[in-house]
């Protein structure tokens, strides 16, 4: 197989994009993550100011998110529209316990919401940062991800009143960053680890309240800054369903959540191993969780690997 070159890929990408967009408008959703900001700023390049910026605000992203896009995205000369949409997703996956259900929701409410969005930009092209990994776990029915709609049966045309173009369909995450790092994208974006696009509905499981939104947000902050420096490929909490019990220092019971701690490494996310991190770590991340968030009374780590589990739990 030919070795992947990065500078070949931005040429040939800047030209499709720029055929296939012509003179309209076009639109990209920015998450933070590295494959949307790939695909802006390689839109950028082909297009110029015919495309359009968006950072949908849904309410499941990390702490401060938005503001850090923004940040990115201005040093680069980019201005980004924030929309704040965090009801409507709140609304549309209330009561919803099931995992592909919640994916379900998630998926109708963004792009409802996303095809507002280009209504009113006059969009008819979105930009997409879909990736084959994406791809390959939905086409193969592990789970459906949230930016594939191809392979289970949805004409966004037809239903959402917008073609959606994705000029990273190919490339596995390596690949992207190679292609970031050409881009000249900071390597805070270039290096980021990966966060599933329905964020942390996902790692709340059974039904998202705006409770459990919050205890996953702080552990995620704490996690995300106690293990920046941990060689991975991700790093995250996840908030289990139900409660165990707990005991306070004064003796009383107490029924708290549950967080799993889940640190993996791998190449591509089609297969992973978790990660045997020092003990010493994982006791400071324990004793910040639990000395931060008084909600939760026990800390877990997962020691699965991909096969038989999947990264994320849902
Ligand atoms: P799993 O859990 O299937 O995850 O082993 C593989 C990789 O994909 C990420 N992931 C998603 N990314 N939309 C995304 O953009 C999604 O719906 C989604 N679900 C999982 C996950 O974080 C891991 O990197």
């Amino acid at each position: 197989m030919k070795q992947f070159n990065a500078r070949e890929f931005i040429e040939e990408k800047t030209g499709f994009l720029r055929r296939e967009v012509g003179g309209e408008t076009a639109i990209v959703a920015l998450s933070g993550g590295v494959d949307s900001s790939v695909v802006a700023v390689l839109g950028f390049k082909a297009v110029g100011g015919n495309l359009r910026a968006v950072f949908l605000d849904d309410g499941f992203m990390r702490i401060g998110e938005a503001e850090k896009t923004s940040r990115v995205f201005r040093n680069l000369g980019i201005s980004v529209e924030v929309h704040d949409v965090q009801k409507d997703f709140l609304k549309a996956l209330k009561g919803i316990r099931d995992a592909e259900e919640k994916r379900k929701a998630f998926r109708e409410t963004f792009y409802e919401t996303f095809s507002k969005i280009a209504k009113q930009a006059g969009a008819k092209i979105v930009l997409q940062g879909t990736i084959a990994a994406d791809i390959v776990e939905t086409a193969g029915g592990v789970k459906t991800q949230h930016n594939v709609l191809e392979q289970i049966g949805i004409n966004p045309l037809e239903k959402y009143g917008f073609k959606i173009v994705e000029p990273l369909k190919e490339l596995y995450k390596n690949q992207v960053r190679m292609v970031a790092r050409e881009l000249g994208l900071p390597d805070e974006i270039v290096n980021r680890r990966p966060f599933p696009g329905p964020g942390l509905a996902i790692r709340v499981l059974g039904e998202v309240t705006e409770e459990k939104l919050s205890v996953i947000k702080k552990a995620t902050a704490i996690v995300d800054d106690e293990l920046a420096d941990i060689e991975c490929f991700q790093a995250f909490p996840v908030l289990l369903e139900g409660r165990a019990t707990g005991v306070e220092k004064d003796s009383t019971r107490k029924y708290g959540y549950m967080i799993a701690l889940r640190i993996v490494k791998s190449e591509d996310a089609i297969t992973a191993k978790y990660v045997r991190l020092d003990w010493a770590r994982l006791d400071r991340v324990r004793d910040m969780i639990i000395s931060s968030l008084p909600e939760v009374s026990r800390v877990l780590y997962d020691i699965s690997d991909k096969p038989p589990a999947t990264i994320e739990f849902e």
